[in-house]
């Protein structure tokens, strides 16, 4: 097993308050880093104190935009344990995002180890109030400096830590969504599935207008046809119509979100049914209308389970459950997070403990 060197930091910083951390606001004392040459691979792996990058304003990734990234959580057991939540999926989808970006392939054991040893280093800043958790963001970015359109020969793998709270200001409570229906976020054969910088850069004006009007985030519609439901910005989505939960099938074109399968996988467990299958925005707003559409909620690593209470498309308002969070959002909700937590049985084998020595 390749050796990841640590330096430790002399100079901790002070923790924000449980209560006032905000999402990806402050960061942890250390960080990992590992870089990647042609002639070398991967090389020189290693944890060393939080502190900003020097690159060369020629670099790739400010230019061509060769970038990844992954967002996965660590949590602080009741009884002071540490928990990773399905950190090896998130370092296979990396391996699919780099594969289609043009980033050499990272070894997953490795990142694995150096993920649990960075989480032991900075234990101290995983929160315990509930609702909060370390949020952790593995990135690569093309680093060679050469203005030439081509896969880099240079790279940076990077993992930074966040301690945070809840992603949306509106917490557990419902969201308001605007259906888009003039920008796209992706096509099938583009980058969708790939968690790449640009289709998070795309997504930001509409975004932006959304807000203007007092939504919080925006469902994309596909590419072509504007027609089939894909996911909301930084979630995938679900709606629950006359007793059988909805979620779009994976295409090409939607991430293929870690919470999004936790969640099929725990409904099928209940025994609820669950069918991921093309979903037209016409037949959710006629579910809307003739009352059997009941329950909507978002899920991602950042959101966890969010509930939409209403909907905005082409200026047509659909309230979702009285604009209240559903019973079967709840329960999914407490259950996903009391895995997470160590506060419920994890029958899944979806956590995995970190040993601090
Ligand atoms: C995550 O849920 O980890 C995401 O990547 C969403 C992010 C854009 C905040």
């Amino acid at each position: 097993m390749t050796t990841i060197s640590i330096e430790r930091s002399t100079n901790t910083k002070k923790k924000p308050p449980q209560d006032q951390l905000g999402f990806g606001i402050h960061y942890t004392d250390h960080m990992f880093v590992m870089d990647y040459s042609t002639e070398k691979g991967w090389h020189e792996p290693r944890i060393i104190p939080y502190q900003p990058i020097v690159l060369d304003p020629a670099a790739k990734v400010f230019h061509y935009g060769q970038t990844i990234f992954e967002g996965l959580k660590a949590y602080k057991t009741a009884d002071g344990r540490i928990q990773l939540f399905r950190p090896r999926d998130n370092f296979r989808r990396m391996n699919r995002s780099n594969d289609r970006m043009s980033v050499p392939e990272i070894d997953i054991d490795l990142a694995i180890d150096a993920l649990e040893q960075l989480v032991a280093v900075d234990h101290d800043w995983i929160p315990d109030l509930e609702g909060t958790s370390l949020y952790i963001r593995p990135f690569v970015i093309a680093t060679e400096p050469l203005l030439g359109v081509s896969p880099s020969e240079h790279y940076k793998f990077m993992i930074i830590m966040s301690p945070v709270g809840a992603y949306y200001p509106e917490g557990i409570n419902p969201v308001k969504i605007h259906v888009e229906s003039n920008y796209v976020r992706a096509v099938v054969g583009g980058v969708g599935e790939a968690k790449t910088a640009g289709n998070y850069a795309a997504a930001l004006k509409s975004q932006q207008e959304a807000k203007e009007h007092g939504y919080t985030q925006v469902l994309w519609l596909d590419g072509k046809q504007h027609k089939y439901i894909e996911e909301v910005g930084s979630m995938n989505v679900f709606f629950k119509i006359g007793g059988t939960v909805y979620t779009p099938a994976l295409n090409g074109s939607i991430l293929a979100g870690i919470t999004r399968n936790s969640v099929i996988q725990l409904l099928k467990h209940w025994g609820v049914p669950v069918e991921e299958r093309v979903l037209s925005i016409d037949e959710l707003y006629e579910a809307g209308r003739n009352g059997t559409l009941e329950e909507a909620f978002g899920t991602g690593t950042a959101a966890v389970i969010s509930p939409i209470g209403e909907m905005n498309w082409n200026g047509e308002k659909l309230i979702i459950g009285e604009g209240k969070t559903g019973q079967l959002s709840k329960s999914v909700y407490d259950t996903l997070t009391g895995i997470q937590t160590g506060a419920v049985e994890d029958p899944f084998g979806w956590t995995q403990q970190v040993e601090v020595k």
